[in-house]
């Protein structure tokens, strides 16, 4: 099993996280699985027609889905990404080094965004107010730099609804619920909807999304998560009990028989 100092509950503070490396390969893995495409999809239906639009990507990572909706815009179209990480926006801009696209990125945190009221036709977050440490002022952050009549969308998991199929059920329950309540908003994705009617949006749209982990997703995500907590202590198991929880998930990998999944909420609506 892998061991790591560095693990996703730390995405709130990836700067001061030991290896800021392992966060964007963490965000490469994710973001080439099947579902994440489908998921950038809805959040891009979500947002409306983005033709000539000026585009807000918040905690946008790496860029790549910034680069993506910039090539989506078209002429006129502006898209902006924001990360709380300078790593991850130093990422970003070497990405975009040299491209014609109509996107830059800067430094900024969604609690306390510098845009102006209003600034854009359209904001997105995606895997991002699930790790901020105020949601509720994350997602009136949204709201403010929105237009009126202008989108939001956002996409978050909802971490409770891990599953993995494993023959000790009260132990994986018991592990699901510890990596759970990780998170700091680990309920996110459940509440999302009512979180935009409580902001006074409109015309909400939610869109489910089940990722299916291969074991490789699994330890990096999950894993490294127990990892981390059994090395410091607060995961209350050793690390020979901890790797006999492990030893089926091999054993099913072997056999092509592993199955985990994470299901999240894209939702939408308008400003
Ligand atoms: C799981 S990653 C998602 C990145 C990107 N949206 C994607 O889907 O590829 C979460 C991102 O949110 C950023 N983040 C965390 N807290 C933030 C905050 N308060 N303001 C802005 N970005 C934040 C992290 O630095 C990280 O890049």
């Amino acid at each position: 099993m892998t061991t790591s100092s560095v693990d996703v509950a730390q995405f709130t503070v990836v700067d001061g996280a030991p290896d800021s490396a392992w966060f964007i390969n963490f965000m490469d893995v994710a973001n080439a699985l099947p579902e994440y495409a489908k998921i950038r999809r809805t959040l891009a239906d979500g947002l409306g027609d983005l033709h000539g639009r000026n585009i807000l990507d918040v905690g946008c990572g790496t860029g790549d889905d910034a680069r993506e909706l910039a090539e989506m815009v078209g002429p006129g179209g502006q898209v902006t990404g924001t990360d709380v990480s300078a790593a991850m926006v130093d990422e970003a801009q070497r990405r975009s080094a040299g491209s014609a696209l109509p996107v830059t990125f800067r430094v900024d945190d969604v609690r306390n965004l510098a845009a102006a009221d209003g600034t854009f036709d359209a904001v997105r977050a995606k895997l991002v107010l699930m790790h901020c440490a105020d949601i509720d002022a994350a997602a009136r952050e949204l709201v403010r730099v929105t237009r009126s009549g202008g989108r939001i969308a956002v996409f978050d998991y909802d971490f409770d609804l891990t599953t993995v199929d494993h023959p000790d059920r009260d132990t994986t329950r018991e592990l699901v619920r510890f990596c759970s309540d990780s998170h700091p908003n680990n309920w996110s994705g459940r509440q999302l909807a009512r979180r935009f009617l409580d902001l006074g949006l409109r015309d909400i749209t939610v869109v489910p999304h089940t990722v299916v982990m291969p074991l490789s997703f699994f330890q990096i995500s999950v894993g490294n998560r127990l990892a981390s907590a059994q090395a410091d202590g607060s995961l209350g198991m050793s690390a020979t009990e901890l790797a006999a929880w492990w030893a089926p998930l091999h054993e099913a990998e072997s056999q092509g028989r592993f199955f985990a999944s994470l299901t999240g909420f894209a939702v939408s609506a308008t400003r």
